[in-house]
């Protein structure tokens, strides 16, 4: 990918990877960028005229469409924006798990279709239009204290493995990142050892220029990964685990 060539949009570019991912299209040259966050007034001033800093909830219908209308001239779209919810998943309420699909799976779903016009008018077989989902390692196994974000993230996975497909012939390529645990506001306060966002924001970045379809930001992730190709049940095994770790800690006496 060339970014000099390419106007961007990129949701939730207030904070973690999605400003990191913000100030690093900026340092890689390019074109414009539309930073979508929620709340304007939270987006850091990067003092750069490339920047347009526009509101968007991508679970407002009505937000969603008036971004359609507005960035017209978007070549690559990056579906960062994304929810947690934590908890054994046996006993989750439902309404949690449906609040991770809205944002993670339907939240970027909708803004997909809704900038599916401009992405299909701005792709030109030399130099195609770009969607670019933030998913997870969790999407390829799920981790149970996360099971519903991790079920949100495959449905996430899914839907890319589908646009990819279905896109090719008009000049649309569709990517997936899927980090492990990055030092951001969603994982403070867990023990996994964790990757800096802006490292994961650099290395998505030369994968994306590479031309990788399905991008592993930071160590763990691509560890995982080759675990996972070699025995799918492999990464089950890393995840329960895992899930014994956290518990073991959970019940453990105070010191
Ligand atoms: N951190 C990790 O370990 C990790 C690992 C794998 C994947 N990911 C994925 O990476 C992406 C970014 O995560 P992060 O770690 O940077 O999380 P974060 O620090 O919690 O930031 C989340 C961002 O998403 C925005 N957002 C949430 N709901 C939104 C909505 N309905 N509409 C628009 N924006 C919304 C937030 O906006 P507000 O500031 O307004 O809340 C914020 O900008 C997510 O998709 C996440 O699932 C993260």
């Amino acid at each position: 990918m060339d970014f000099p060539q390419h106007t961007a949009l990129i949701t939730g570019a207030n904070r973690g990877i999605g400003l990191a991912l913000t100030k690093a299209l900026l340092t890689h040259g390019i074109k414009k960028v539309y930073a979508a966050c929620r709340n304007p007034a939270n987006m850091p001033d990067l003092a750069d005229s490339r920047m347009e800093v526009i509101a968007l909830d991508i679970t407002n219908e009505e937000q969603v469409n008036a971004i359609a209308k507005r960035a017209t001239d978007v070549s690559l779209l990056i579906n960062n924006a994304g929810i947690i919810a934590a908890g054994p998943f046996s006993s989750t309420p439902r309404a949690e798990v449906m609040r991770d699909m809205d944002t993670n799976y339907y939240g970027p779903l909708a803004v997909t279709q809704a900038l599916m016009p401009a992405l299909k008018a701005n792709a030109l077989a030399e130099r195609p239009a770009a969607i670019v989902n933030v998913a997870s390692i969790g999407a390829f196994a799920n981790l149970p204290v996360l099971g519903g974000y991790c079920a949100s993230k495959a449905a996430l996975l899914s839907m890319s493995q589908a646009l990819r497909i279905e896109l090719a012939a008009d000049h649309i390529e569709v990517f997936t990142v899927n980090p492990g645990p990055i030092d951001t506001d969603m994982t403070a306060g867990s023990d996994f050892d964790k990757t800096s966002p802006d490292v994961a924001a650099a290395n998505t970045l030369d994968a994306l220029e590479r031309g990788e379809l399905d991008i592993f930001p930071d160590a763990a992730s691509q560890h995982m990964i080759s675990v996972f190709k070699e025995d799918y049940r492999g990464l089950e095994a890393i995840f329960s685990q895992m899930t014994a770790d956290i518990s073991a800690a959970e019940n453990a006496e105070p010191a």
